[in-house]
């Protein structure tokens, strides 16, 4: 089958054993690769000081500093370049001590197949290829595209950018429609710590959370006695908001016989508690948002009131080349949340991610992020690390995941290539919900040849299965 196109790299070789270091040098002479060798760990850091590998490819045993030294020392420097290991024939468990404790890539038995070898060799060099990707975006991402803890680069959210800088600054009311979790309240938040009242309070109200009877009482407070249940005086968020923001959530939910009270308040800037005498002034500048669709159930004074200045959020369906930037930040909060340390997000997964169309929008990429964040604690996330129902993976195989598709489990040499493309296969179908489009897409191949080779493996499958 064809596969995806090879990728050029440079890879250091690091072994004692100068016959080694040719043999495996000459297997890889037909690839696009840059090749160093190193005689053992001490060498290999100081060419690693001058040659920047995508992957280091190192033998265990070696004098002076060891494979095992090697490894910790880049571990312990937080560099991320992916390392196999040479292990000798049947030595399983230094094989995964390195790849569990030091973190190596993964592992490859003496003598080297060079099939299984040049795989692993592509998967590392794509591996590096998503961390130097990240590091990009980390830089660009400094320079723009963050508003407090906004992010965004495209022109749609570069355009709220510009509108919460505008109106900021004045005490004007403003409207901020959009679907939900799309970063209302975030928009809000910004407002206010944008704005002269950022040392004020923000305080926020949601009208669909709390019951009609309630809500007339929590905005403009009580006195003592107002109504049964009424034992102490109470104070609104409209006085809580004096001197900061009061946003007002989910306003279309608002009953509309309170509607026409909210309104007098916003005109004339003074509340009369429930059961009170007096008028307080109160200097709370009214933020509110709403979906588009609940905004019709504002009665209309009030509904130009508030919309003097409107901030409509998009889905994030359609700013999807803000996925990226977005992830990385939330990852990196993430990590401070749970103390993960997850650098990014691959390749495989980043592709999902823009396939995706996101119905619960940011809020949903961060759920979907927080459960795989966790699951990989650290390195960059993968396939295997969602476990969205979302992609058509139920959560619960996550917790007892099959043997055969623990990722690339299977790269190892005696395995024959097509069980690898066979469990890749599978492993990218099962994750797109058997959408052989996408697969295919994902995999590099034509769509003639991934369903070819689904046949193949069914007849194969029939073949060793004399009962069908
Ligand atoms: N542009 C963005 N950059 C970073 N994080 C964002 C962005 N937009 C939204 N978020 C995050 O997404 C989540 C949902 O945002 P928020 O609560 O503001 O949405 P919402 O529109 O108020 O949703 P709802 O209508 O359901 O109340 C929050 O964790 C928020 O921090
Ligand atoms: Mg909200």
């Amino acid at each position: 089958m064809s596969r995806q196109p090879a990728v050029s790299g440079r890879i250091l070789i690091v072994d004692d054993d100068e016959r080694q270091r040719t043999d495996m040098a000459a297997m890889l002479a037909d690839c696009d690769f840059d090749m160093q060798v190193a005689a053992d760990g001490q060498e290999a850091l100081e060419r690693l000081a001058a040659f920047n590998a995508d992957v280091i490819v190192s033998d265990l045993v070696m004098p002076r500093m060891d494979g095992f030294e090697l490894l910790r020392h880049l571990k312990e420097h937080g560099d991320l370049t992916p390392a196999i290991a040479l292990t000798a024939f049947g030595s399983m468990e230094k094989a995964l001590s390195v790849v569990h404790d030091l973190k190596a890539f993964w592992f490859l038995e003496k003598p080297v197949e060079p099939r299984a070898f040049k795989t692993l060799l592509d998967r590392a060099i794509r591996y590096k290829r998503s961390l130097q990707k990240n590091d990009e975006l980390k830089r660009e991402l400094s320079l723009h595209g963050v508003l407090g803890d906004m992010v965004g680069t495209s022109p749609a959210m570069q355009q709220i950018f510009t509108q919460i800088r505008q109106v900021a600054p004045t005490s004007a009311p403003v409207l901020i429609c959009g679907e939900s979790g799309t970063g209302k309240e975030l928009v809000a938040r910004e407002i206010h710590k944008c704005s002269p009242r950022s040392d004020g309070p923000f305080v926020a109200i949601n009208a669909a959370a709390l019951p009609e009877t309630l809500i007339e009482s929590e905005l403009f407070g009580h006195e003592k006695g107002a109504f049964t249940g009424a034992m102490e005086r109470s104070a609104g968020c409209f006085e809580q908001a004096h001197g900061g923001t009061l946003f007002l959530d989910e306003i279309g939910e608002m009953p509309s016989s309170t509607q026409p009270k909210l309104l007098r308040v916003l005109e004339d800037l003074r509340v009369r508690r429930l059961g009170g005498k007096h008028e307080i002034a109160v200097d709370a500048r009214v933020l509110a948002a709403t979906s588009q669709d609940l905004a019709t159930h504002l009665r209309e004074e009030l509904y130009y009131r508030l919309s003097v200045f409107q901030i409509v959020v998009p889905p994030l369906r359609e700013h999807k080349e803000d996925i990226p930037p977005i992830a990385d930040i939330m990852l990196q909060n993430l990590n401070k949340k749970h103390g993960t340390r997850v650098a990014g997000v691959d390749t495989e997964v980043l592709d999902l991610l823009q396939h995706h169309d996101w119905p619960g929008n940011v809020r949903e990429l961060r759920n979907l992020l927080e459960r795989a964040a966790i699951i990989a604690g650290e390195g960059l996330v993968g396939l295997k690390d969602l476990s969205s129902p979302v992609f058509g993976v139920n959560p619960a195989a996550y917790t007892r995941p099959s043997p055969a598709y623990e990722s690339p489990v299977l790269l190892r040499p005696g395995q024959p290539l097509t069980k690898i493309e066979e469990a890749y296969i599978k492993l990218t179908l099962e994750h797109v919900r058997g959408n052989r489009k996408l697969a295919a897409e994902m995999l590099g191949i034509s769509l003639r040849t991934l369903q070819n080779r689904i046949a193949e493996l069914r007849e194969e499958e029939n073949a060793i299965s004399p009962g069908s």
